[in-house]
């Protein structure tokens, strides 16, 4: 069963054969990834919101080659943690993209279900098609189609959201974990760009309404001495359309790079 709800009327869905149909007759297809289109098209803010093709090819093939593996892993053992006492938990990856982190985290808490909300399309098509045995669906993090407090866990790494919609969506005593870039993350990109590197927030703002339970960071260099690696990380951030040709092309030259990734990892509680 899934868990979203109709995004129009916010009432459970019935699947009838290929389409998920509200109590007032609401329908949306399923698509032969496996995935739902839920963002009514009043939500889109330009035809194809979030990350482009290019951007999400780029990121799978970089996080294919483990860059971002001890990311993941720390945040799955953290999600683990916080619902060791809970039955079934219900995890929502806000953000998902292509479900890298989704899949590490749903495989790490087995008993517990996991879905990823994306508002990218092409970025769930490809989660939907990869992890089969994760609910995805296309929807903006402003206004997700899941019940009020039907939520234990939220994951958001790198994504946007409002604490509002963050309330909402959590149950009472339930978790937000967050991932942000911290000072030192891509600083040896950063100093190429830019003349003066302006660092990273070292603290987020707190969430309204959430309780701070623990802040960490987690560092490590990458050694990269593979050009398309070190292409695919720069094409899947926006640092893409931040180099000048001549700086980039200068970067590529190198034979290897050693380059910084620096996280900021927060868990809050809901009051
Ligand atoms: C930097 S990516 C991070 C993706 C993934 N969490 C990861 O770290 O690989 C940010 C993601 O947020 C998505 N996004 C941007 N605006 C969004 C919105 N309003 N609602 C939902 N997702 C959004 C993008 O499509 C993209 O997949
Ligand atoms: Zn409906």
């Amino acid at each position: 069963m899934t868990p979203f709800i109709c995004p129009l009327c916010q009432t459970v869905f019935n699947k009838v054969n290929n389409t998920q149909v509200c109590k007032n007759n609401h329908h949306f297809d399923v698509a032969k990834e496996n995935y739902l289109n839920l963002l009514p098209v009043q939500a889109k803010s330009s035809k194809n919101p979030g990350d482009n093709k290019e951007m999400m090819i780029a990121r799978r093939a970089f996080l294919n080659t483990g860059g971002y593996l001890p990311l993941a892993e720390k945040v799955a053992e953290i999600s683990e943690k916080y619902l060791v006492n809970i039955e079934q938990a219900q995890v929502l990856d806000l953000g998902c993209g292509e479900g890298y982190y989704t899949q590490l985290i749903n495989q790490r808490l087995k008993k517990h279900r996991t879905c990823g909300v994306d508002i990218s399309k092409v970025a769930i098509r490809y989660a939907a098609k990869r992890y089969q045995d994760i609910d995805f669906c296309v929807a903006s993090a402003y206004q997700v189609p899941l019940a009020d407090e039907s939520i234990d866990l939220i994951i958001r790494i790198y994504a946007p959201s409002k604490a509002e919609e963050l309330i909402r969506l959590i149950k009472k005593n339930g978790y937000l974990i967050t991932v942000t870039p911290a000072p030192r993350h891509l600083y040896q990109l950063r100093e190429v760009i830019y003349e003066n590197v302006n660092a990273h927030a070292e603290e987020n703002e707190a969430v309204q309404g959430f309780s701070k339970l623990e802040q960490m960071n987690l560092n490590y260099k990458l050694n990269i001495d593979d050009k398309e690696q070190l292409q695919n990380l720069i094409n899947m951030t926006p640092f893409a359309w931040k180099f000048t040709p001549e700086k980039l092309t200068k970067l590529l030259n190198q034979s290897f790079w050693d380059i910084e990734c620096d996280f900021n990892i927060e868990i809050f509680k809901k009051n």
